[in-house]
């Protein structure tokens, strides 16, 4: 496996691999990788021929208050999982590589960019539209792959495939979990042990939601409202959204006969989690 910092380099990495008729996998990162991020990986090993890993905390995608300064920077780790998982590439460019002097572009996506993450983190999509299809087109990968964990996420790089033209399968990985059903996330280890405890509330009352649904339950409202009652007894947490919403275009669903996502956003402390649970298999 092999690391490269420039775009020069790693094209003629990729143009190398591409010669010798190798299909081309693509995990976009911003590094601090745990198990859902070598899931993707994984993922990528075995549909690709070629597999790129891409390290890169990007400064476009976090606001004026985020925590973009203090985002774990753990590059000997991330290499080390990434070697043992098979990759065969990782792209770990400096920031002046991606934004040099005078850089000038964004990417906006309208509609599925505007709810939500879109809301309470202004900008923050047009930072990861921008960055990612700039890796696209550096990398030229036949698939990328996402998580789930991200649900938005995935949709907003999905249109902006669509809407853009650009030729990448995009290729969506459940979301990985501890034992406990806390999603995996590189901000878990900011949460102190009982903290850590506290944010077990948001997966819980997204599967209750999801099993109540399943079972038959119909009122869409009371959904949400169980949700947020159950994660809101613990003054200790803050919900940004907890919300049931259709899992292609994120709008208020009108009826359960469509694709149904629950997503929740919550704060504790200093720290912002998400996470989601599909109601319907897409
Ligand atoms: P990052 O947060 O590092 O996540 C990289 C990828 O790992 C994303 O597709 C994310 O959804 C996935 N991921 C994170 N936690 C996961 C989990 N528990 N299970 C499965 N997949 C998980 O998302 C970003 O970086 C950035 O926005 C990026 C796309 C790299 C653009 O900068």
């Amino acid at each position: 496996m092999e690391t490269l910092t420039s775009i020069a380099g790693l094209r003629d990495a990729v143009r190398e691999a591409r010669d010798s008729r190798k299909s081309v996998g693509f995990v976009p990162t911003m590094g601090a990788l745990h198990e859902g991020h070598v899931s993707l990986i994984r993922a990528a090993r075995q549909r690709c021929d070629f597999v790129v890993v891409s390290i890169f905390v990007n400064p476009t995608q976090f606001g004026p208050n985020e925590d973009f300064d203090r985002y774990p920077r753990t590059f000997e780790a991330d290499s080390a999982a990434c070697e043992s998982t098979g990759a065969d590439l990782i792209f770990a460019p400096q920031q002046e590589a991606i934004y040099p002097d005078g850089f000038a572009a964004e990417v906006r996506i309208g509609g599925v960019t505007e709810v939500l993450e879109g809301e309470k983190r202004p900008g923050h999509f047009n930072g990861v539209t921008t960055v990612v299809l700039k890796l696209f087109q550096i990398v030229l990968p036949d698939i990328a792959f996402f998580g789930q964990k991200d649900f938005q996420q995935q949709l907003v790089i999905r249109k902006m495939c669509r809407d853009l033209n650009v030729p990448v399968e995009i290729n969506t990985c459940e979301t990985v979990r501890e034992a406990d059903g806390l999603a995996l996330s590189s901000r878990n280890r900011y949460l102190s042990d009982a903290d850590r405890q506290r944010a077990l509330a948001l997966s819980k009352a997204l599967f209750a939601a999801r099993d109540e649904l399943r079972s038959g339950a119909t009122d869409l409202h009371t959904a949400e409202s169980s949700m947020r009652e159950q994660i809101g007894r613990d003054p200790g947490i803050e919900i940004d959204y907890c919300v049931l919403r259709n899992a292609r275009t994120l709008k208020v669903p009108a009826s359960t006969a469509e694709p149904l996502v629950l997503l929740g956003a919550i704060r504790i402390g200093q720290v912002r989690l998400i996470d989601n649970v599909l109601v319907d298999e897409l």
